[in-house]
């Protein structure tokens, strides 16, 4: 790749500006639409075209408006919003109408249907913004339903091969999962009033895979009961090890199996393997903060087992916490997620709740491995019953790389009380921790949590405070 070829910063060298250039714009929460974005640039650059790559939140109308060919590829997020780091891009410029007369513009929007009524809808507004300033659309909106819709990701294929890029929908996709063995798991709340939540700790089949960095995301790929697959492939005299072309993958027919939805037999009589595997429907992935740095030599995560009405466990957590037997493979892949790496080694406050533990546990980690002390952390659970890695916080709290940890549980009040309730409280502190010494802030958990916190934190520091933050990095959210 030529280093003349992509850039990524503010503005475009000044030999370089107008048209024949292309601009690919970002905005991420989870990093997904990120890697695409880098991607489809890379697929330009191999062609010969000169490209630029930014976070959409870093760049403005006019600065938009500079490039010959704008591409954004963004996620949506919350209910039919942007990511984060696009906030204050949305604040500032979306209200009104800008000029974009002089650009040809297209979107890929990564969303997912379960969102029903906000599919796509943040990717899908922009789309319409660039349309209201005057841009010509390259071609309609090209919205992704979650990380199994290569239809979708074939046509911005297609659309880029058009811009002459040299490209596949594997090449603009993550790898494959890697296998991964499942080498122990362990009950972390016995006697908890609220839902079990597991330790699982996961060992990559080739070391190397042992590498990513506090904040990144494992994709699990859940299987079903083996047992039930081995059934399945005996009642209908299948050949589990024969290979088939599998999203991108040559995979065997067993593994297919187990990622799929077994079809009941009624569904399947007098079709051919092939015309089975191309019905199949895959179970999907499903996402998990690391709880652990490479350094400790296994992938740890923090699981809460999913209980359904009719007593059925979750797939995903099911997986990890009871059908997947330990000694069993694990298909994961690791999904950096650059907005919630470390934001630095100063001053940080860490606030979550539940298994958003798991994401400010393995900041607490890499701090005590460098050595940095001074962070403080806020965490709300049900039961104290559910104070994950006791042993490890209190001695956090010990050598210094905790200064402070105020714990609520919720079910000891009445009303109830939580982590929200603790940010409020310590709302004096906190403005002096983040005005005063500059510190950053970490929130990891449920949306819900998430929201009242920053509802909590904007009557702190004040909405404007908080957007800045948002933009240096300084306040980073892991959420779902
Ligand atoms: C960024 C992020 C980090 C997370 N971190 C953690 C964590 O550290 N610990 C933790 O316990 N949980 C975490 N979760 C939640 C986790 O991903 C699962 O949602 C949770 O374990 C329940 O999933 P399940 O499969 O057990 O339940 P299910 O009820 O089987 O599935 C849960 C949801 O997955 C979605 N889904 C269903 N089918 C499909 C499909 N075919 N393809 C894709 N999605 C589908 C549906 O929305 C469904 O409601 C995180 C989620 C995100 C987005
Ligand atoms: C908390 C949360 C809220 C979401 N809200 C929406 C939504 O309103 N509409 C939608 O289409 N997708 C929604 N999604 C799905 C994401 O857009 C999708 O997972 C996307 O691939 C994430 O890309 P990213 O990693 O680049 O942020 C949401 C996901 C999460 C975890």
């Amino acid at each position: 790749m030529s280093l003349f070829s992509l850039l990524r910063g503010k503005s475009w060298p000044k030999t370089s500006r107008g048209a024949g250039k292309i601009l690919v714009a970002f905005a991420s929460q989870t990093g997904a639409a990120e890697a695409i974005a880098w991607r489809s640039a890379n697929a330009l650059i191999g062609a010969g075209r000169f490209v630029r790559v930014a976070p959409l939140g870093s760049l403005d109308p006019a600065q938009l408006a500079e490039a010959g060919t704008l591409l954004v590829v963004t996620s949506t997020y919350g209910a039919g919003e942007s990511p984060d780091s696009a906030r204050a891009f949305v604040r500032r410029h979306m209200g009104s109408r800008a000029n974009f007369s002089g650009i040809a513009f297209a979107v890929l929007a990564l969303g997912d249907r379960k969102y029903d009524a906000t599919f796509c809808q943040f990717g899908r507004g922009l789309d319409r913004w660039l349309a209201t300033g005057g841009g010509r659309r390259l071609f309609d909106v090209v919205c992704v339903d979650a990380d199994d819709d290569d239809a979708a990701m074939a046509r911005w294929c297609e659309q880029l091969s058009r811009l002459g890029a040299r490209c596949s929908v594997e090449s603009l996709m993550p790898g494959a999962p890697q296998d991964w063995v499942l080498a122990e798991r362990r009950l972390l709340n016995p006697g908890s009033a609220g839902g079990e939540s597991w330790g699982v700790a996961l060992t990559p089949k080739n070391p190397a895979h042992l590498s990513w960095t506090a904040g990144d995301i494992a994709e699990v790929w859940p299987r079903n009961d083996p047992a039930e697959v081995e059934a399945f492939i005996t009642r209908h005299e299948l050949d589990g090890a024969t290979l088939f072309k599998w999203k991108g993958h040559w995979t065997a027919l067993a593994t297919i199996l187990a990622m799929s939805r077994l079809p009941a037999d009624h569904e399947v009589a007098g079709i051919s393997v092939q015309w089975l595997v191309e019905r199949l429907e895959w179970l999907g992935s499903r996402e998990y903060s690391i709880a652990s740095l490479p350094e400790d030599g296994c992938m740890e995560l923090l699981v809460r087992k999913a209980v359904k009405d009719d007593g059925s466990l979750g797939l995903g957590s099911g997986w990890l916490v009871a059908t997947c037997p330990v000694g069993g493979i694990v298909s994961l892949r690791l999904r950096p997620n650059p907005n919630f790496h470390p934001p630095g080694d100063g001053p940080l406050i860490l606030i979550g709740a539940g298994t958003g533990m798991a994401g400010l546990r393995v900041h607490l980690k890499y701090r005590a491995r460098k050595g940095l002390k001074g962070a403080w952390l806020l965490f709300g659970e049900r039961g104290r019953a559910d104070l994950y890695y006791r042993e490890e916080l209190a001695a956090w709290q010990q050598d210094g790389t905790l200064a402070r940890t105020d714990l609520v549980f919720s079910r000891e009040h009445d009303p109830r009380r939580y982590v929200q309730h603790l940010v409020t409280e310590a709302g004096g502190d906190i403005r002096d921790w983040v005005t005063a010494r500059g510190a950053a802030i970490l929130v990891c958990g449920g949306v819900k949590m998430a929201a009242g916190v920053e509802t909590a934190l904007a009557a702190i520091v004040g909405e404007d405070a908080l957007e800045v933050m948002t933009q240096d990095g300084r306040y980073r959210r892991d959420i779902y």
